[in-house]
């Protein structure tokens, strides 16, 4: 493994599933290792997406997500959601509907209903910076690391070498 990759895991991260619906679509969910929050006062998330994944023009019609946080024993859901195109994806868990009609995981152990308010180009992402609107407390349980996913990413494959 690059030295690079390494070094990125130790920049370690919890892992959410992202949840986005629309009027025109239907529900979708993708594993995020990279949301961090970026403000107190109001409560904002900055979430990199790939603006290549089926999520992505979801969110950006529908202007809404969850973001669910996992414990560290679902890698079952990492791994599941870390995957595009699935058939039937949402059939892994348990999603009720929050207030705006976006699912909430109700195995996570916390989630955060947010609302879109920009997004800055970052690389071959997209950085959404959305306000968080709702946040609930699910189950007790201590939050997965990205390091743990190991590359169940790809990224041993996809960081590029540093010059
Ligand atoms: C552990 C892990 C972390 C990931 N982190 C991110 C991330 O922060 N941002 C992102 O855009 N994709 C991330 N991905 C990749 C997406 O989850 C994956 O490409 C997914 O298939 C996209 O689903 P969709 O096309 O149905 O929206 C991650 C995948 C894994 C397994």
């Amino acid at each position: 493994m690059k030295e690079i990759t390494k070094a990125l895991k130790k920049l370690n991260s919890g892992v959410v599933l992202v949840a986005v619906a629309s009027e025109s679509h239907k529900a979708n969910a993708f594993t995020a290792a990279w949301v961090m929050q970026v403000s107190f006062n109001p409560v904002l998330l900055a979430i990199s997406i790939n603006p290549e994944h089926i999520s992505y023009d979801i969110f950006k019609e529908g202007r809404r997500c969850t973001v669910n946080v996992l414990a560290e024993s679902q890698m079952e859901f990492a791994a599941h959601y870390g995957q595009s195109g699935v058939a039937d994806k949402m059939s892994l868990g348990t999603w009720l509907e929050s207030d705006s009609a976006v699912p909430v995981l109700q195995e996570a152990l916390v989630s955060f209903e947010c609302q879109w308010l920009n997004e800055v180009a970052a690389g071959d992402h997209q950085v959404v910076i959305c306000e968080v609107i709702a946040s609930k407390i699910l189950n007790e349980g201590v939050a997965m690391l990205y390091s743990d996913t190991e590359n169940m990413d790809g990224s041993a494959e996809l960081v590029a070498e540093i010059k």
